[in-house]
């Protein structure tokens, strides 16, 4: 049996709105209580410590990494850590170039501005933010034609954070606009094991090292699945009256929402078997087209994984099936001369 996550099937993937009641719960507020990625940790102690130092606004952030990894979380942390008010936003929430001038022109000095996704802001609302991230200054164009003018309007001085799963996409003027760049990387087991456990003390359950261990390894490297994982098994030891998650109960679980020993889920399989079905190289629009998902979906959150893990690999005229991934499949390694639809010469 398969269990159908109630808000959505697939376990790593949920909309936002789900996500985010959990996540505030779950998200650490300080950078002691962020675990991992620790070189990105040290330098933000260090400019956070000389930016309070100095009485200055710090430098510019822009985070990149996969979905999950912690680039939300790192934001409000800075905000936190400089005792900064956080304000929000997000690439496409901002529609027309002027959309960005209410929340730059209502920043205090030393405030943090959050853009999520800052690969899809609009090129009008970039441009904006060039002078905005440099000078602290905006020029507005009122009216249009010959009576066009330019008004100047002055901000105060903030720290713009920027988060992108697409750092790619970022245009190379407003990449340079950035002090600090830094790409969050998948987490190691033990890692995940830590986060699984401060998740479980949050939310009140008890869970075995072992259990913990389970969950971690085959979480694809992200908090965010890891702490989904443990929300479903919290649900299933509720339900039986227990307040353990050990690691029976664990196995049971993972089982339950489709995830195998590989940490591969449903619509993983589909995509290798349609890779298979196939035979040849196949572009994202073919797999998302016969899987059923978004080919942004696929592309954030399905194939990062299975090209970490070698299942897939992205040649020139497309994915194709590894030798590897055959196996995840229960198939022998192919055969040098194999057709399309993966029979043999005769
Ligand atoms: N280093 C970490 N330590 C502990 N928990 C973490 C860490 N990183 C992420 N998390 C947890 O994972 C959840 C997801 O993290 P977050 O929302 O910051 O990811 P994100 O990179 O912003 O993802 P997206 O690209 O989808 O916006 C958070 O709610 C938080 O609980
Ligand atoms: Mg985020």
């Amino acid at each position: 049996m398969v269990l159908r996550d109630p808000e959505h099937a697939s376990p790593f993937h949920e909309p936002a709105a789900v996500d985010s009641a959990y996540e505030v719960t779950l998200r650490p507020a300080r950078l002691v209580d962020f675990v991992g990625q620790d070189r990105i940790r040290q330098n933000l102690r260090i400019f956070i410590q000389a930016s309070l130092e100095r009485g200055e606004p710090l430098d510019h952030l822009l985070f990149s990494g996969l979905p999950g990894l912690g680039k939300t979380t790192l934001a409000t942390i800075v905000a936190n850590e400089l005792g900064a008010r956080l304000h929000t936003t997000s690439g496409p929430a901002l529609d027309k170039a002027f959309d960005i001038v209410g929340p730059l022109t209502k920043l205090e000095r030393g405030d943090v501005l959050f853009i999520d996704e800052i690969h899809r802001l609009a090129r009008p609302i970039e441009e904006f933010l060039y002078t905005a991230m440099e000078d602290f200054k905006i020029d507005l164009v009122i009216d249009k034609g010959p009576g066009a003018r330019s008004v100047r309007i002055d901000l105060k001085p903030f720290t713009l954070i920027g988060a992108t799963t697409r750092e790619g996409l970022l245009t190379a003027p407003l990449r340079s606009r950035f002090g600090v760049l830094e790409r969050l990387e998948p987490y190691q087991v033990a890692e995940l094991v830590e986060i699984v456990a401060r998740s479980a003390r949050l939310f009140g359950v008890a869970i075995d090292p072992d259990a913990a261990t389970l969950l971690a390894e085959r979480s694809r490297g992200t908090p965010r699945v890891v702490n989904r994982f443990l929300r479903r098994l919290r649900d299933i030891a509720q339900v039986r009256s227990s307040n353990r998650i050990d690691a029976a109960l664990a196995l049971e679980g993972l089982e339950m929402l489709g995830v195998d020993h590989l940490g591969l889920e449903a619509l993983d399989r589909e995509i290798l078997r349609v890779l298979h079905r196939t035979g040849l190289p196949a572009g994202l629009k073919t797999i998302a087209a016969a899987v059923g998902e978004e080919e942004r979906t696929i592309e954030d959150v399905y194939e990062p994984h299975l090209l970490r893990s070698g299942f897939v690999a992205k040649t020139p005229r497309g994915r194709m099936l590894t030798d590897s991934g055959r196996q995840a499949l229960g198939l022998p390694p192919a055969a040098p001369f194999e057709t399309p639809g993966g029979e043999l010469f005769p």
